[in-house]
């Protein structure tokens, strides 16, 4: 497993979540799972670390060398690289060329670790543009080095972000130029690393049915579209899932209360402690939250616009968590002096606080204009607060509509991006709660029991490796 995220070593979303709940699901399910990811500068390595020294790492021209500390965790074993060179700063991304070349220097030197450590896996799982030079090094290396025969997966978690670089990289990276070409990794004249992984990889997933659909058309395609409909044969869509360990409710340290299906008396204490902290009045209004990164990509921008207009017209309360685009979040806070009943903005990435709102909260809400899976949805379903989505992606495919005439569902959707259809299901979701309150305690309880546990889809990422291995071999 090959990753520049994994929680809670490194996160800064969804990723990091996913490859570390993947990764424990695949340990339990008896693999030999091992994880590769940079140390970087706020990674301290611990005593009980092995350290592997001196192990060169092939760079075009010339050889460097790195460090790699193993650790090992609940039948996982993490090596991290440690090459200072590239990733003493305390960012997991940093800006310009120089990001570009800490990820090719951290894609070979996973590859020539493995060589050094005389281990060669069947399958190399890769995340996301950071990793993408490494299905190209698998087919370009070929019998010049043992790990290159390796079945690849690559998995898009995120397909707006891709890994553009100027052409030197190449040679940065050692990768012959014969590679900068339009089916492999040139894009509009420069390098586009996402799109050397595409072409390079044994099997592509992406972390919902729906978005690997939704890829291949120009609307969602961010350019690659063409590319996806090419190598749709070998694409597929796996839903994540959440660790149900650290997400549970009836046992999660970070809550003040615990609650099951069964009896949701004590998530009111939750709430409680929610409205304390921020003062905010106790009303018999429903309180909706919001735990994402604050950005155009989950359509927050069209929220805020709304907003205003529900909480005139509604006793709402609404609080807003994370952090990103800070015009937009001016935008939530300046509504905290005309409605200060109403809303809280907190600019911050606060995991602790994500459980205790996940908790407290009635109604969550995620408009997202495009949503490759979305895992906040799932922890709010998992805590009996009812999701506000909008229908795409893996918020598609996880989200299930009330229908009030037979009374199933266990969320509000909407399809259309547009004020009037938030302000609507919103305004829909604050009558159930108000006015048919047993409907709404049968919605959470439904939400509560679905299964988004990782046991389906990490036997569905068997299949993949199995289809993977097979080509390869
Ligand atoms: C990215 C996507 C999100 C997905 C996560 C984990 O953060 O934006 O939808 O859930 O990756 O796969």
């Amino acid at each position: 497993m090959v990753s520049p995220e994994c929680a809670p070593f490194a996160e800064t979303g969804g990723l990091g979540h996913m490859v570390s709940g993947l990764t424990k699901a695949l340990a339990n399910r008896h693999h030999d799972v091992r994880l590769f990811l940079p140390l970087y500068g706020f990674i301290h390595p611990q005593n009980d670390w092995f350290c592997h020294r001196d192990i060169p790492v092939y760079m075009g021209q010339k050889v460097e060398t790195c460090q790699v500390y193993e650790a090992s965790q609940n039948g996982i074993t993490f090596y991290f690289i440690d090459a200072p060179n590239y990733f003493k700063d305390n960012a997991i991304y940093v800006d310009g060329p120089y990001n570009g070349e800490r990820f090719a220097f951290f894609c070979r030197a996973v590859l020539d670790s493995c060589r050094a450590l005389q281990w060669t896996p069947e399958v190399i799982h890769c995340h996301d543009w950071a990793t993408g030079l490494i299905p190209v090094y698998c087919n370009t290396l070929r019998s010049c080095h043992p790990i290159s025969s390796a079945a690849t997966v690559f998995t898009i978690h995120n397909l707006q972000y891709q890994g553009i670089f100027a052409p030197s990289i190449l040679s940065f990276a050692g990768i012959p130029f014969s590679e900068f070409h339009s089916t492999s990794l040139e894009a509009l004249g420069q390098v586009n690393l996402l799109k050397g992984a595409l072409y390079h990889a044994t099997k592509i997933t992406t972390v919902s049915p729906r978005y690997a659909q939704e890829i291949q058309t120009t609307e969602f395609g961010c350019g690659l579209d063409h590319v996806l409909r090419f190598k749709a044969g070998d694409l597929i869509g796996i839903l994540n899932g959440i660790d149900t360990d650290v997400w549970n409710p009836e046992t999660d340290p970070l809550i003040p209360s615990h609650f099951t299906s069964n009896n949701l008396i004590p998530k009111e204490e939750c709430k409680k402690s929610i409205r304390n902290q921020f003062h905010l009045p106790h009303t018999p209004a429903p309180l909706l939250g919001v735990v994402s990164r604050i950005c155009w990509q989950k359509g927050l921008d069209v929220f805020a616009n709304v907003l205003p207009y529900l909480l005139n017209n509604t006793q709402l309360q609404v609080v807003i968590l994370g952090t990103g685009d800070r015009n937009l979040e001016n935008q939530f806070r300046s509504l905290e002096q005309p409605f200060p009943n109403q809303v809280r903005m907190i600019s911050q990435y606060d995991s602790e606080l994500a459980h205790r709102l996940q908790a407290g909260c009635d109604l969550f809400i995620l408009p997202s204009r495009y949503e490759p899976c979305g895992l906040a949805q799932l922890y709010a379903m998992r805590y009996g607060t009812l999701p506000i989505v909008r229908a795409t992606g893996g918020l598609a495919d996880t989200v299930q509509s009330l229908n009030e005439s037979d009374e199933t569902g266990y969320g509000f959707v909407f399809s259309d991006l547009h004020n009037d259809a938030i302000y609507n299901t919103v305004h829909w979701a604050y009558r159930i709660y108000n006015e048919k309150h047993n409907l709404f305690q049968k919605m959470q309880k439904t939400a509560m029991e679905a299964d988004f546990s990782w046991e389906r889809s990490s036997a569905q990422y068997e299949s993949v490796y199995q289809w993977a291995f097979n080509q390869r071999g």
